[in-house]
């Protein structure tokens, strides 16, 4: 049994993909334990999700420093402070650099609500919306230097009904973000993923 990885998440909002996440890992689905969240926003509730849960809750305000290089630095000091093995951006509305991918090499995941690489920035449900697309759905990625273009590790898909609104569609991409995350995290746990140019190859079980 391989020893369990140590987990560091990166997050801004309501943190249900993070709960995701540390209930696969408490139900034992996921070889890992969450050891650290961190937010650039103060009241996030995805820091009282880590609170409630005994994990350490890290405000670190993005205001409080020089630029996105600075503020990578402190992130990696944070995260390498607790040991992480996996950094898992849930809904962390930050552009990140190198400064925090360097330290960590095909071990920083996103997740994004459409089906890259229709749809990357912001608002995808919407854009999918509005461009009338019949099936949206999530990706879970491995960051890189480009905005939502790294890697995909895992995808699922949901139909766009008829007379959908953003919200509507939102909460059944959401749904499929709580399913695949968790199983992206787990095949990492499991020492099954290897990149391979721009393919992700996961290593039979
Ligand atoms: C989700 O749609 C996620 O894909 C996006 O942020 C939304 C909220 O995520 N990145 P969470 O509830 O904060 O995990």
């Amino acid at each position: 049994m391989k020893s369990e990885i140590k987990i560091g998440v990166l997050v801004s909002g309501g943190g249900t993909n993070l709960q995701s996440i540390m209930d696969a890992c408490a139900a034992g689905e996921i070889n890992g334990r969450v050891v650290c969240v961190i937010s650039n926003v103060a009241d996030a509730f995805a820091l009282e999700r880590a609170r409630q849960a005994g994990i350490p809750a890290i405000f670190l305000n993005h205001r409080d420093y020089a630029g996105r290089r600075s503020y990578d630095e402190a992130l990696v000091e944070a995260l390498k402070g607790h040991e992480v093995d996996l950094v898992v951006m849930a809904g962390f509305m930050r552009i990140i650099t190198e400064v925090l991918l360097d330290p960590f090499p095909q071990a920083v995941m996103n997740i994004h609500p459409s089906l890259l690489p229709a749809f990357p920035g912001l608002y995808p449900q919407r854009q999918a919306l509005e461009y009338g697309a019949k099936v949206s759905g999530c990706t879970v990625h491995f960051v890189d230097a480009g905005t939502d273009t790294g890697p995909i590790i895992a995808q699922a898909a949901v139909p766009v009904l008829e007379n959908d609104t953003e919200e509507a569609l939102s909460a059944r991409i959401l749904m499929e973000e709580h399913r695949i995350y968790p199983e992206a995290v787990k095949l990492f746990a499991q020492g099954r993923l290897t990149v391979e140019g721009r393919r992700v190859v996961v290593a039979p079980e």
